[in-house]
């Protein structure tokens, strides 16, 4: 059998959730592995890519697809991806999963886990407060829908878990469909967990 050829970690949650505290921590941690990672960031790519679109249910299926399609054409050849973007639609994130695991790479879904309250205490972008104030329309998880994943690889809950925590959860995961393999011997002791990225088999 061969391994997958690269991955997408997907990145699914509501604005302030931890999308993209958790990529850059990921990201760091895989580049120290010697992987090559590629983040795609739902904001970033809003100013550029997708530039122009708006929040409408067309309009962010389409900034899904889009970014869907980048991470494809990455990981199938043999990048890592992380996407992290609301990506509210479970059937867009869906077909995003089926196009790239056609493609013979690895989807993993992440839902970055947060109650509404704490992301309102958060409110890292100042912009919950004017949502539940009534001056946002189209503000995902107050006035604008969001689909839980019914059956995501990972479950981050950032208001019970350190930033670490979190990350170590899909660093595991990516060891797990062998991406990445532990040091056993730091494995056993209480040091972090050393990881050295596994050669593409010959
Ligand atoms: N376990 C955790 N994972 C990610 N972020 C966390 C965690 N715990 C607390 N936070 C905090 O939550 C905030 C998340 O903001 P951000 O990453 O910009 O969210 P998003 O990209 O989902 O909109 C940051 O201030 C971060 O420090
Ligand atoms: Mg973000």
């Amino acid at each position: 059998m061969t391994r997958p050829k690269g991955f997408t970690v997907w990145f699914t949650g509501l604005s302030g959730a931890g999308k993209t505290t958790l990529a850059t921590a990921l990201a760091s941690e895989l580049g120290l592995c010697g992987l090559k990672v590629e983040i795609l960031d739902g904001d970033e790519v809003r100013s550029n890519l997708s530039k122009g679109l708006g929040f409408s249910k067309e309009d962010r299926d389409t900034n899904i697809r889009r970014i869907g399609y980048v991470s494809r054409l990455l990981a199938r050849n043999g990048a890592g991806v992380i996407a992290a973007a609301i990506s509210p639609y479970r059937e867009v994130r869906d077909e995003v999963r089926r196009t790239i695991e056609s493609e013979g790479a690895a989807f993993i879904e992440v839902f970055v886990k947060c109650p509404i309250d704490v992301l309102a205490e958060r409110d890292v972008k100042g912009l919950y407060k004017k949502a539940l104030a009534g001056e946002i329309k189209e503000f995902t998880g107050v006035s604008d829908p969001y689909e839980e994943p019914l059956d995501p690889e990972v479950v981050v809950e950032t208001d019970r878990e350190t930033i670490e925590q979190s990350a170590r959860k899909i660093v595991q995961e990516l060891t797990r469909q062998g991406f990445l393999r532990t040091d056993r011997e730091n494995a056993r002791s209480q040091t972090p967990i050393r990881i050295e990225h596994v050669p593409e088999a010959a």
